[in-house]
């Protein structure tokens, strides 16, 4: 027997776990205090005892606010007896601050999967987390789950044989994941300098893409600088069609623009964030499905 408790930024998505899990939705009560503080209590707390408990919570909008709430529920559902307890976060926060870049730096991402586990998660599940060595610093049973496999599958309606490139090399293993389970060829854009005049130009590292239609794959869009760079650099090697699949869409600021003015046609982004976007270019794709047998098929439930 096993029961969900879904975090605020993810309780859109919290039945429909519950129910393929086949665990019961247990609520949580929250409020804010009058200095500005959260409160939150799990609701049924007799029914956690002894059980698994799977926490469900997302990390995006309001990183700092989710990951303290996240924590609390992890403390809660262990004082309250909990067996097991396994945190799924589809968006971790602060992924990308993923090693020292500059002298003086934090290793965020290194603090957030330390105190998810040293509250007492026993497992951490996140969706195409930035960089998988961070998982390691878990010290526990820890699994990443890709979906650009989910989201070519749906962008194949639309093109015609494309081809799927990473924006760089540390993105190949997401498109390399997606077109091997397509039976596509892929390949992702390097950086190369002109030997005579110094210029940097951008290609593909192996093929050439003139006439194909393409579909870019990323983590995560942001400010869409990333994508709008690699959509101009692959036009002016004369693409075709050009889509993007991207696991976690923030769109900060102008990014829809930025990015429709490069050329994408369409951007296909997972169901991974406290937020949805009412914008034609986008489809979001739900890979909650696909998170749970994963999980079942790595016997984390
Ligand atoms: C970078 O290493 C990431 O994988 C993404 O490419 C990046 O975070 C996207 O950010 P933006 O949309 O601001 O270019």
């Amino acid at each position: 027997m096993g029961v969900v408790i879904a975090g605020k930024n993810y309780e859109t998505f919290a039945e429909k776990y519950a129910s393929l899990l086949g665990y019961e939705l247990v609520d949580i009560q929250t409020k804010i205090f009058p200095d500005g503080e959260y409160y939150v209590r799990i609701k049924k707390p007799e029914s956690i005892s002894g059980n698994k408990v799977v926490i469900i919570n997302t990390m995006y909008p309001r990183q700092n606010d989710s990951l303290l709430e996240t924590l609390m529920l992890i403390d809660a559902a262990r004082r309250s007896g909990a067996k097991d307890i396994v945190v799924i976060i589809p968006y971790l926060a602060y992924a990308r601050q993923d090693k020292v870049f500059l002298e003086g730096e934090p290793v965020t991402a290194s603090i957030v999967v330390k105190i998810i586990r040293t509250i007492g998660a026993n497992a951490l599940v996140v969706v195409d987390i930035h960089s998988v060595k961070t998982l390691e610093d878990f010290n526990g049973k820890t699994l990443n789950i890709l979906v650009s496999d989910k989201l070519v599958e749906k962008a194949l309606s639309i093109l015609n044989d494309p081809i799927v490139i990473a924006p760089d090399k540390g993105a190949l293993h997401r498109a390399r994941y997606a077109a091997e389970r397509h039976g596509l060829e892929y390949d992702y854009l390097i950086k190369k300098r002109d030997r005579i005049t110094g210029e940097i130009s951008m290609m593909p590292k192996e093929l050439r893409i003139d006439g194909r239609d393409i579909v870019i794959i990323d983590d995560i869009i942001s400010t869409g600088g990333t994508i709008a760079n690699a959509t101009r650099i692959l036009r002016s090697h004369g693409a075709r069609k050009i889509v993007v699949a991207a696991t976690h869409g923030l769109f900060i600021g102008n990014a829809f623009e930025k990015i429709r003015s490069a050329g994408v046609e369409k951007i296909y982004v997972a169901n991974t964030l406290g937020i949805t976007h009412k914008e034609p270019l986008i489809e979001t794709v739900d890979v909650s499905e696909k998170v749970v047998t994963e999980m079942r098929n790595n016997n984390i439930i």
